[in-house]
C-alpha cells in the first residue's frame, strides 16, 4: 500500500487537465453508442482535456484514409483535444511508416473483444511487432498469460509495449520484463479497482467487459501494486442499454470518462494514494509515455469537499448509464479551462467546442 497524506476536505483544488490514452468514441460506425461530440463532452465533464481514441471501429482505423475520415469527422465537434491510436493487422503493416507521425500508439488485439481486429496467428503478430518502427508504444490487449506472448515479441523485436487494462495475474510478468530491460508500461482501469465479480451479480450484463472483473482479492492486489502501474486509463467503452441486455450476445465494455476522477479523488480522501501520485497517473505519466503535447493554460478546478452518490443521471455519454451507480464519488468540477478558455462551468458547457486534433511531439 502506498503511504499517503490525507487531503484536507474543505478546499478548492486546481489540477492539470486529465489525460486518457484509452477511449472508444465509436465514430464512425457505432454512433448509437457515442460520437465525437458526446464522447468529448463526457471527457470534459470528467476532467479530461486530452484523450486518445481506439481503432476498433467498424470499419476499423487501419488505413491512412480511415484515419483521415476520423479527423474530418471531428471538425468543430470536439470539446477536448483528441489524438488517435492505429489498429494493427497483417495488412495494415504496410501503412505503419506513413501514419507513424499522426498517431500515438499502435493497438494490437491479441484476444477476442469488441470489433474486427483480433490478431491470433503468430506470423501476423511477428510481422506487426517487426514492422512498427515508431518509438511510441505498441498497446496490447492481451488478457491473462497472453501478456507473456506480447512481452516475448517486444523483447525479440526491441519495441516498447504498453499493457492495457492490467490485471493482477500480469503484474509478475511485467515486473520481470522490466527488470530484464524491456521498455514496458501499464495502465489500470477504475472498473478493475472499484468493482469485482461480486458486483456482476447485481449489475448483470452492465458488469461485463474484457478483461472481466475478478475477485475482491484481485482488486485489493491491484491497489497494493498501484505504485508499479504507470497510469489510470478508463477504457471508456460505451454500449447502449439495448446492446448490453441483448439475450444472444451482450456487448463487452463500460463507460468510464465521467466517473474516474470522482472515484479516484474519493480514494485520495481515504488515504489510498496521494493527490501527487494521482496527478502522475492521470496526467504526467500518460503525457510522457505517449509523447502527448503539453497543454498550456489548461486546468480544472474542483471542490474537493463535495461528495455524492454516482448516478445514471446527468451523464454526458450518449449511452447514458454507468456501472458505478451507487458508489461514493468526490469532487465537484467547478470549471474546466482549455488554452485559457472556460469550456465547462458548474455542470454546463460554455461556448463552442475548441478541442484540437493532436499529433505526437
Ligand atoms: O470490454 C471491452 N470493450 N474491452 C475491450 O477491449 C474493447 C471494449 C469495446 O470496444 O467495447
Ligand atoms: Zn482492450
Ligand atoms: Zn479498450
Amino acid at each position: 500500500m502506498l503511504k499517503s497524506k490525507k487531503m484536507k476536505s474543505n478546499k478548492l483544488i486546481k489540477l492539470p487537465g486529465l489525460v486518457d490514452v484509452h477511449v472508444h468514441l465509436r465514430e464512425p460506425g457505432a454512433t448509437q453508442k457515442e460520437n465525437f461530440e458526446t464522447g468529448t463532452r463526457a471527457a470534459v465533464a470528467g476532467g479530461y482535456t486530452q484523450i486518445l481514441d481506439m481503432p476498433n471501429n467498424v470499419p476499423p482505423t487501419v488505413t491512412p484514409w480511415s484515419l483521415d475520415d476520423k479527423i474530418k469527422l471531428t471538425k468543430g465537434r470536439i470539446w477536448c483535444d483528441l489524438g488517435f491510436n492505429f489498429g494493427a493487422t497483417g495488412n495494415s503493416t504496410q501503412y505503419f511508416t506513413k501514419i507513424a507521425k499522426r498517431v500515438f500508439g499502435l493497438k494490437v488485439y491479441m484476444n477476442q473483444t469488441t470489433g474486427p481486429l483480433l490478431i491470433e496467428k503468430l506470423k501476423e503478430r511477428e510481422l506487426i511487432f517487426k514492422s512498427w518502427q515508431s518509438p511510441l508504444p505498441i498497446m496490447v490487449h492481451a488478457q491473462g498469460v497472453t501478456v507473456e506472448v506480447a512481452i516475448k515479441l517486444a523483447q525479440k523485436y526491441r519495441k516498447s509495449i504498453h499493457v492495457c487494462h492490467v490485471t493482477t495475474d500480469q503484474m509478475k510478468s511485467i515486473e520481470k520484463a522490466k527488470k530484464e530491460g524491456l521498455k514496458i508500461t501499464s495502465e489500470v482501469c477504475p472498473h478493475h479497482l472499484f468493482l469485482n465479480k461480486e458486483d456482476v451479480k447485481r449489475l448483470g450484463p452492465l458488469g461485463i467487459m474484457k478483461p472481466p472483473l475478478l475477485s475482491k482479492r484481485d482488486s485489493c492486489q491491484l491497489w497494493e501494486n498501484l505504485d508499479k502501474i504507470d497510469m489510470i486509463a478508463t477504457d471508456h467503452a460505451p454500449h447502449t442499454l439495448t446492446e448490453k441486455y441483448d439475450q444472444v450476445s451482450p456487448k463487452f465494455g463500460v463507460p468510464g470518462l465521467e466517473t474516474s476522477l470522482p472515484l479516484m479523488l474519493q480514494a485520495v480522501a481515504c488515504g489510498r494514494l496521494t493527490i501527487e501520485r494521482l496527478i502522475e497517473m492521470t496526467t504526467t505519466n500518460p503525457r510522457r509515455i505517449f509523447k502527448l503535447p503539453a497543454q498550456p493554460k489548461t486546468f480544472i478546478l474542483i471542490d474537493f469537499s463535495k461528495t455524492y452518490k454516482i448516478s445514471n443521471k446527468k451523464l454526458f455519454t450518449k449511452c447514458d448509464w454507468t456501472p458505478f451507480a451507487g458508489l461514493e464519488g468526490r469532487g465537484e468540477i467547478k470549471k474546466v479551462v482549455i488554452r485559457g478558455k472556460t469550456v465547462f462551468q458548474d455542470g454546463k458547457f460554455v461556448g463552442k467546442p475548441t478541442g484540437k486534433v493532436i499529433y505526437p511531439n
